[in-house]
């Protein structure tokens, strides 16, 4: 499956949800950063290492040294080949459990790292502020806390309660503001000058290391695997699957999965510039985000096989799956790898699959209308 072409469908939109190959190598995939200028001149100053440096990925002895950062938290998380799933799926399959991390999601590592490497960089701020629609604002939270340092994080209007009292029980002071990710972003950045507090962003080098850490635990312990589907949100997992790839030399096919209802990566990656598009996912909110980060996008342009993007119909149906095979719970976000899967499972026939349940935090009102509906 090295060259690749839209779906065999006559479903017109499910064509139009692969970048391929190909039209990578026509040009569409490849990277321009020099000709891209991000639409977030007005923020981002606080976040310039992050958007505007090229970001270097973690080698594998950074990535080592990340995980003795991580295991001083928690142990490595399991994977595991699932009989269920595979019957379902039609191919091997196993499932990475970052479901099983301390705060339900793999975003504690990149926290962990994040905060390890500002202490030693002797720069431990007295507070920290950041925008999340739950699990990096966990991550966060978490990091802060055990550093000693007060920590405010901004959520939209509307935010997942479950995920907003975890923060809460964290000691974070939770700010609720905005319609979107990008808004409360945006807020977080300007608070963070009128307070002088440090802006945590979604997307750099200190975070990607310590998430990397999951992707060379599931490569190391399944050498085997032929293909990989991770989330995109910001994009700190899809980079850090590919820094473990290349710094394991694994041979796995990377697969970038967008929600269908939230677009900026495939739509950025497809256009060789960062293209906003707008929101509208009820259930992936892990993956809500209205513009894609062009630091993560330099990196997945070369690196990703190909994009595919899932529905919510398509989550939540994969949610159910994930519950009724493994009993497992897994949010939209969390599931996204395995639906998209699914999606491509004629494609993956005779193949070993690699899905991520990247986090299991869905609140309890809306995991009963999805495995009742
Ligand atoms: C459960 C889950 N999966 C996937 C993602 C997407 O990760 P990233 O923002 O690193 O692309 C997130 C982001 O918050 C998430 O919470």
């Amino acid at each position: 499956m090295t060259t690749r072409t839209p779906l065999a469908t006559d479903d017109a939109h499910k064509s139009d949800m692969l970048i391929t190959r190909s039209n990578r190598e026509a040009g569409a995939f490849s990277p321009r950063p020099s000709a891209v200028k991000p639409p977030l001149a007005d923020v981002s100053q606080l976040e310039a290492t992050a958007s505007e440096s090229p970001t270097t990925l973690p080698t594998l002895q950074q990535i080592e040294a990340a995980a003795q950062v991580v295991y001083r938290e928690f142990q490595a998380t399991p994977q595991y080949h699932w009989a269920l799933l595979s019957q379902r799926l039609g191919s091997e399959c196993w499932v990475k459990h970052e479901n099983h991390t301390p705060v339900g999601a793999f975003k504690l590592r990149g926290g962990l790292t994040y905060f390890d490497r500002l202490k030693r960089r002797g720069v431990l701020p007295g507070s920290v502020i950041s925008a999340t629609r739950g699990n990096h604002g966990q991550s966060i939270g978490w990091a802060a806390r055990a550093h000693g340092v007060a920590c405010s994080i901004v959520v939209p209007l509307g935010n997942s309660l479950e995920k907003n009292a975890a923060m809460r029980a964290l000691g974070v002071t939770l700010i609720e503001y905005g319609t979107d990710f990008q808004q409360s972003r945006e807020h977080a950045i300007s608070l963070a000058t009128q307070n002088g507090a440090h802006m945590v962003p979604s997307f750099h080098p200190d975070l990607l290391s310590g998430v990397s850490t999951y992707w060379w635990e599931f490569f190391k312990a399944v050498p085997q695997l032929d293909v990989v589907y991770v989330p995109i949100g910001q994009g700190s997992g899809a980079c850090s699957a590919i820094a473990a790839k290349l710094a394991l030399g694994h041979k796995a096919r990377i697969v970038g999965v967008v929600s269908a209802h939230a677009t900026t990566y495939a739509d950025s990656l497809m256009a060789g510039r960062i293209v906003e598009a707008p929101v509208s996912t009820l259930l992936a909110d892990g993956m809500a985000c209205r513009i894609a980060d062009q630091a993560a996008l330099n990196i997945m342009a070369p690196h990703l096989d190909h994009i595919v993007k899932v529905s919510d119909v398509e989550v939540a149906q994969a949610m159910r799956d994930i519950y009724i095979d493994t009993h497992n719970v897994a949010e939209g976000a969390g599931a996204a790898s395995y639906a998209a899967a699914m999606q491509e499972r004629h494609l993956l026939r005779g193949q070993v699959v690699g899905t991520t349940l990247s986090g299991g935090n869905v609140d309890a009102g809306v995991f009963a209308k999805v495995l009742l509906a």
